[in-house]
């Protein structure tokens, strides 16, 4: 009897656990069929990610996660010669390294570049700003007509544009599905005879969703049909997308960002051409996507899913680069060290090159040489600041693409030798020919160098989130795309407080 009694009590148990297995692989294909499946969302245009949340736990909340990386790196104070390089323009304000997706508001609002506007028709910048930064870019596009978006002052959609980087900017709410939302992308590829949208492969569009944001673009200046001045986002790829073919675009529309303080030169601004630059390197041309590295699919229990954690790959190296690659973790990481310090150094090089080259124009400038003496060389630097900044400026193109981000650096460091005999031969001429442009200087000397009023211009920005900040919160709250509960626990971090 007792023998029966074990073998019942060990039926009893078995059977009690695979109805819990059996129940457990139930409630997991319960959830993996609401990630397959598409709930309805009531709005087209849903710009609070925290309202997918129900329909998809996990994509929210490792999406949220990228809240977590929130370290303030002020990059001005790294290299003091970007205050110089950026003379006269926003850039020498305030520049800090990329945080985590969740930040693209905040750091939009905080960086001096975007001043302390009073209503909705001051402050430096145009609403284009906004572009790569919002889901409610999109929203307001399709609401208003781009021509509209466009045009008037960043400070124009403080109340509208409110939420960062979120899931409408790469989905369709209605179906999930992939979408970019944002045309300019779609013209610049057919501009340049890539591929357009509609024909791309799920494959492509893993990492067109990227490319909306991460490329090199500039501000067509453009009178809408209704008369107003606009600042289009356009992508110079027309020759193709080659720092040389983008630098040739820009030369023919004879365009530049600004005109540089100190050695009046025409300048041009590289933004951020991380999907150029990709395109170039070993992973770009075996179509090795943004998201194979920075997206991988993660395997909770039974459930696979999508890690919308967007950050560094590095720290996740068994789910991005282990897929592929069958050389140890340590080796990998060796081989990217050896890259950034080949970068570092031709890196360093140019920018001290660079700077040195715009001091010497000022100093022609100011013992009276003149338009036509100069020409010749302010041509020279603006290529070779063009052409750095095209490496530099999409952060890790080191890894992305290392021969090209060196090739493109040594032809910034030739360019910037030019400009320095041209200028070299006209301080002789001046009677300069033993002028020493300042070197090492730091990143309050520089501000100094370049006569840049940084208090003034904190104080302004303070003004600001005191005031219409709060406002634009209130109002946005009111309209119901603002759910202030979402950025409850923000640090206010910046680089000058
Ligand atoms: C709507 C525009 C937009 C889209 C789409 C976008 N990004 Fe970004 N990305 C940004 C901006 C803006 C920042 C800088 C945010 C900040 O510093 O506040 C950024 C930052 C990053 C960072 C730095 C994160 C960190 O923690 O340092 C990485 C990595 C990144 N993006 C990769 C991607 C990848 C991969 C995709 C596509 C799957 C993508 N991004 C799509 C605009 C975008
Ligand atoms: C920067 C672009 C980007 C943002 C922002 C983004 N996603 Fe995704 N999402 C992707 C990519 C890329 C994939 C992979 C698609 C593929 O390869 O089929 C994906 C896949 C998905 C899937 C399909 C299932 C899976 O996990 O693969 C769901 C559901 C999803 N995302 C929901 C969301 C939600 C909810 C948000 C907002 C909290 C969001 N996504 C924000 C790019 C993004
Ligand atoms: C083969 C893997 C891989 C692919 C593909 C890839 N990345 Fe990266 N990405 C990395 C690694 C690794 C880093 C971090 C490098 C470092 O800083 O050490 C990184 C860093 C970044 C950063 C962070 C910059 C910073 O300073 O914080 C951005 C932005 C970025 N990638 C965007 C993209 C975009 C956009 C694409 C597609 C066009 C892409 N990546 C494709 C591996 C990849
Ligand atoms: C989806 C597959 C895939 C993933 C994921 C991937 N790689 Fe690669 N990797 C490739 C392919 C394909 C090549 C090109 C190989 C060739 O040309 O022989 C390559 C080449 C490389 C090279 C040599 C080329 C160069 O640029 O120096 C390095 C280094 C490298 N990968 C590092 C990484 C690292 C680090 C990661 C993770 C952040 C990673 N890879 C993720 C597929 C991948």
């Amino acid at each position: 009897m007792k023998k029966y009694k074990i073998l019942l009590a060990i039926s009893l148990i078995a059977i009690g656990l695979m109805s819990a297995l059996v129940a457990s692989i139930n409630e997991k294909k319960e959830e993996q069929k609401q990630i397959n499946s598409v709930p309805q969302m009531d709005n087209r245009w849903e710009t609070k990610s925290e309202e997918f949340r129900t329909h998809y736990p996990r994509q929210f909340d490792s999406w949220r996660k990228t809240k977590n990386s929130d370290e303030i790196h002020d990059m001005l104070k790294e290299y003091p010669e970007l205050v110089v390089l950026w003379a006269g323009y926003g850039f020498a304000k305030d520049y800090n390294a990329p945080r985590g997706h969740f930040y693209a508001i905040e750091d939009n609002r905080n960086t001096l570049r975007t001043g302390g506007p009073v209503d909705e028709k001051t402050g430096p910048m145009p609403t284009a700003c906004w572009t790569c930064k919002s889901p409610d870019v999109p929203r307001i596009m399709a609401e208003q007509g781009d021509d509209e978006y466009y045009s008037g002052k960043w400070s124009k959609y403080g109340s509208d544009i409110i939420n960062p980087i979120g899931c409408v900017d790469c989905h369709n709410p209605k179906t999930m599905e992939l979408q970019v939302n944002r045309k300019y992308l779609d013209d610049a590829l057919k501009a340049a005879g890539i591929t357009d949208l509609a024909n791309a492969s799920q494959q492509d569009m893993r990492t067109m969703v990227c490319a909306q944001c991460h490329v090199e673009y500039y501000f067509a200046k453009k009178t809408t049909s209704a008369g107003k001045k606009a600042a289009v986002v356009t992508l110079p790829w027309a020759n193709g997308t080659s720092v040389e073919a983008m630098e040739k675009y820009y030369d023919d529309l004879e365009f530049s960002d600004w005109t540089h303080k100190i050695s009046k030169t025409p300048m041009l601004k590289a933004q951020h051409p991380g999907y150029e630059m990709w395109k170039t390197g070993a992973h770009g041309k075996n179509n090795v996507s943004c998201a194979d590295c920075h997206m991988p699919y993660t395997q909770e229990g039974g459930i696979k899913y999508t890690d919308h954690n967007i950050g560094n790959p590095l720290e996740n190296m068994s789910k991005t680069c282990m897929n592929c690659h069958r050389v140890s973790e340590k080796s990998l990481l060796a081989n990217i060290a050896e890259k950034k310090a080949r970068k570092d150094e031709l890196h360093t090089k140019a920018m001290k090159q660079i700077s040195a080259a715009h001091l010497e124009a000022g100093k022609a400038w100011e013992l009276g040489a003149t338009k036509e003496e100069m020409a010749p060389a302010l041509k020279d630097i603006r290529h070779a600041q063009w052409r750095w900044d095209y490496a530099v400026a999409s952060h890790p193109a080191f890894f992305h693409a290392p021969e090209e981000t060196l090739r493109v650096l040594g032809t910034a460091l030739e360019k910037a030798g030019d400009a320095r005999i041209k200028l070299a031969k006209i301080l002789a001429k001046y009677g300069a020919s033993d002028y020493k442009a300042p070197a090492n200087y730091s990143k309050e000397d520089a501000q100094k160098i370049i006569g840049l009023p940084f208090n003034k211009l904190i104080e302004e920005k303070k003004q600001f989130n005191d005031g219409l900040l709060q406002e634009w919160k209130k109002e946005a709250e009111k309209k119901g795309i603002y759910n202030p509960e979402s950025t409850k626990d923000v640090e206010h971090k910046t680089s000058y407080n």
